[in-house]
């Protein structure tokens, strides 16, 4: 799959199946993760992955978004130094590529940023100095992904030159 593809198809999934996703493709997934770019290369992100099935339900209760966390088959934990005015920006661009690497083998997932921070750090202990700022979480999925992307047209989010002038006169 290439990455336009990737973008196309990608839709966030609540339910996985429980088919197991093989150590290569975690590696994978963390590997894409370590790869991204952060800001003036502070690579102040750490990731703990979790894939133990009381880890994921621990995940779960730590969270008051993400309680569908505790049936992926493995989860990243994206943890970002908030003394950086750019920190939830890295964290951002990490989840994206782990994402599309992920799907790219067939694997899809879910953010969540409900975190409850002090339960958290006590449970996977993440240290005083770092937010457990986004989880993700992973797995093949349930059902075939057949949905249409639900997102508002390109002339309502997109302008040319100047905000709110029509994309109309773009040309090659
Ligand atoms: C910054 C951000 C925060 C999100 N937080 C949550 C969350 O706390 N819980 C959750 O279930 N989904 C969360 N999501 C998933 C979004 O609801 C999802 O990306 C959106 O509905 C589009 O899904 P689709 O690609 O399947 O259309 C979050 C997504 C983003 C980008």
């Amino acid at each position: 799959m290439n990455v336009t593809e990737a973008v196309k198809t990608k839709l966030d999934s609540r339910e996985f199946s429980d088919r197991p996703v093989g150590p290569e493709i975690k590696r994978a997934v963390l590997e894409a993760a370590r790869l991204t770019q952060s800001g003036v290369n502070s690579q102040h992100w750490r990731f703990v992955l979790v894939q133990n099935p009381k880890s994921l339900a621990t995940l779960a209760a730590d969270s008051t978004s993400g309680s569908w966390v505790a049936g992926a088959n493995f989860a990243v934990v994206v943890c970002t130094d908030p003394s950086k005015g750019f920190h939830v920006l890295d964290a951002g661009r990490v989840v994206q590529d782990m994402e599309l690497t992920a799907w790219d083998h067939g694997v899809t997932s879910r953010i969540y940023t409900g975190i409850k921070q002090p339960e958290m750090k006590r449970d996977f202990g993440i240290p005083e100095s770092l937010n457990a700022t986004v989880v993700v979480g992973f797995g093949y999925p349930k059902r075939k992904i057949l949905g249409r992307k639900d997102r508002k047209p390109l002339s309502e989010v997109a302008f040319l030159e100047r905000f709110g002038n029509p994309l109309g006169g773009l040309s090659g």
